[in-house]
């Protein structure tokens, strides 16, 4: 549905790009724009930066872009109306639109609403005489009711119909209760899906209830029923008590497995600690760390599951620019253990025990190896050699190698011999991945995005020098009287030509952040396109660029000899005229 242009120009003016995006990114001002790290892929330096005085955004980095309004539909997973909706309502505007319409906007907001109730409902549900069971159980937790309060914690109660039924009485339809995944259905009815459990609201990092992880109160399985995806809620999207842990006053984040271990930690001072929603780490989920912590601390369960999860999550991480350091429990079996065991103090401890990955995985390796056995011990060399030649640092190369070392009982002198070999092997293999990036310069000058391709390089490029310079510099598009839309080889940037050209003869504001109509890849493609310094901001680079787009297009129409003659005739009279 397509809003009238000029409240979308009023919309995007009344929403500065800087303070949208910066709800959500720490930016920093270097001259007229303001950089920060990009909020849609994992990275530590900052290549997302944002430009006010154009109202776009645009990441070197995963070459994502747009304006104001793209952004609120990336970030916020929204689709375009439900983005605008957004905007006007965080600028106090009036959205011009059919009252009978259910936009996922409202449901969103409504789904919101009942899952805060339905939190509400579970937490007084606890203090109930119904309760009773669960309140004992928490206490056998060792959870207080501070820390209980604090992350919403409730009880729901044994019952088929006491959430529906409260719900109801609330003004909640049958439907919303099965669009929030709070009910099952049989023969027609509805019925409370989490009954007699501990129930964990989970909250997004806007303090949004948006599902609950609902644990048994004994050893019967399933251990835990959690919520299922809904229109508000992607498992992948977040993590358990990172609505706490995004404010702590540490520079790392714990990670840990169980929502137990989550609340535990924080009642012991612990306020940075999260967990993931019960599925292994996910790629969202390190993004979503990333924005908010430059070192996490892995605290997995001691197990043979929690081992092979901390050596699948570790990559990750250090992928998004993060610092991994794991922690290792010792004489419990996680962390919630731990601490009723020994007190915050000891896990303390721990923390500043904890080792960088690096340690951590040299003794994950000394431990698949008997070191009495020479042809293991050989083993055990090569592969911790492999591993610290990875390291850029040469006195971390060095420490390590004299431990490893010391451990196998060789000198350092032949272990650092081994590490430098394995160093060249593997700086080799590194600069030959570099030398395939390098080596395809004109798969390079195709579009990054899969679904944008250009059949004509020469000409896209002059068609990107159009659209680069009328965003610069508008009047331009006072010299575009013969070149016709239909001249551009690739569609997405005649499109994008079209409607600057029809925004610019109607006297509206000539900018990428304005246009409706684009996906989000077209319009990253076009903010990136809008970035190319390559032309110099001048008449004389803008004809060339129009006397390239359209020699191309003819050629690539002329059919006959005699129209291949007229037309090479034509070129020459033009370049003459030129020259
Ligand atoms: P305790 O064992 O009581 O300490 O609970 P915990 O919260 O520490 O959970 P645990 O370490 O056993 O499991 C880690 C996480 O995995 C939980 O918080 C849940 O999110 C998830 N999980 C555990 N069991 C199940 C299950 O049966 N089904 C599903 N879907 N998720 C589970
Ligand atoms: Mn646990």
């Amino acid at each position: 549905m397509a809003f009238p242009p000029s409240f979308v120009d009023e919309l995007v003016a009344r929403n500065p790009i800087e303070d949208v995006v910066g709800q959500y990114v720490t930016l920093r001002r270097s001259g007229a724009n303001l950089f920060g790290l990009c909020p849609f892929h994992g990275e530590k330096t900052a290549s997302f930066s944002v430009k006010p005085e154009k109202g776009i955004y645009y990441c070197f980095g995963c070459h994502k872009g747009g304006g104001v309004i793209n952004f609120q539909m990336e970030i916020e997973g929204l689709s375009y109306p439900d983005a605008v909706r957004a905007l006007a309502k965080r600028a106090g505007m009036a959205v011009p639109e059919d009252e009978q319409y259910q936009s996922r906007y409202q449901k969103q907001e409504r789904l919101w609403a009942l899952m805060k109730e339905a939190g509400r409902f579970f937490n007084e549900r606890l203090y109930a005489p119904e309760g009773e069971e669960c309140r004992a159980y928490i206490a056998r937790r060792g959870l207080t009711k501070a820390i209980v309060t604090q992350f919403g914690i409730g009880y729901a109660p044994n019952s088929w119909n006491a959430l529906v039924d409260a719900m109801r009485k609330k003004g909640y339809t049958d439907e919303e209760l099965q669009e929030a995944d709070l009910v099952g259905e049989k023969n027609g009815r509805i019925y409370d899906r989490f009954r007699n459990r501990l129930m964990f609201p989970i909250i997004d990092v806007r303090g949004n209830v948006v599902g609950f992880g609902g644990r048994v109160l004994d050893d019967s399985k399933p251990k835990y029923l959690n919520s299922n995806e809904t229109l508000i809620f992607n498992k992948r999207k977040n993590l358990f008590g990172l609505n706490f842990a995004k404010k702590t006053k540490e520079n790392a984040i714990i990670l840990v497995e169980g929502n137990i271990d989550v609340v535990t930690l924080h009642q012991y001072g612990f306020d940075n600690a999260v967990a993931s929603l019960g599925t292994s780490l996910t790629e969202e989920q390190v993004t979503l760390l990333a924005r908010y912590t430059e070192e996490v601390i892995l605290t997995y369960d001691g197990d043979a599951a929690g081992q092979q999860a901390a050596k699948r999550a570790i990559p990750m991480l250090e992928k998004a620019g993060i610092k991994v350091k794991v922690l290792q429990v010792k004489d419990a079996k996680d962390p919630d253990e731990y601490l009723h065991k020994f007190g915050a103090d000891r896990f303390r401890l721990l923390l500043e025990d904890s080792s960088n990955r690096v340690e951590y995985q040299l003794n994950a390796i000394a431990k698949k190896y008997d070191l009495r056995e020479d042809d293991q011990k050989v083993q055990f060399l090569q592969e911790s050699a492999d591993l610290i030649a990875t390291l850029s640092s040469a006195v971390r190369r060095e420490v390590y190698g004299g431990r490893v070392a010391e451990k196998a009982k060789i000198t350092p002198e032949a272990m650092k011999l081994e590490i430098d070999r394995a160093r060249k092997r593997w700086l080799d293999k590194e600069k030959k991945k570099q030398e395939q990036i390098d080596l395809a310069p004109a798969r390079n000058l195709q579009p990054k995005s899969r679904t944008i391709r250009y059949d004509n390089l020469k000409s896209a490029r002059a068609e990107e020098g159009v659209i680069a310079l009328a965003l610069k510099e508008p009047a331009l598009l006072d010299r575009t009287e013969k070149l016709p839309e239909s001249a551009f080889s690739c569609p997405l940037l005649g499109r994008a030509y079209a409607m600057l050209k029809q925004r610019h003869s109607q006297g509206l504001e000539v900018s990428l952040a304005v246009l409706e109509d684009f996906s989000q890849e077209e319009m990253s493609h076009l903010v990136g396109v809008s970035q190319n310094q390559q032309f110099p901001v001048n008449e004389q680079a803008f004809d060339d660029c129009v006397a390239i787009i359209l020699a191309e297009h003819q050629a690539a129409t002329v059919t006959s000899e005699d129209d291949l003659l007229a037309f090479r005739a034509n070129l020459k009279k033009r370049k003459g005229i030129k020259e």
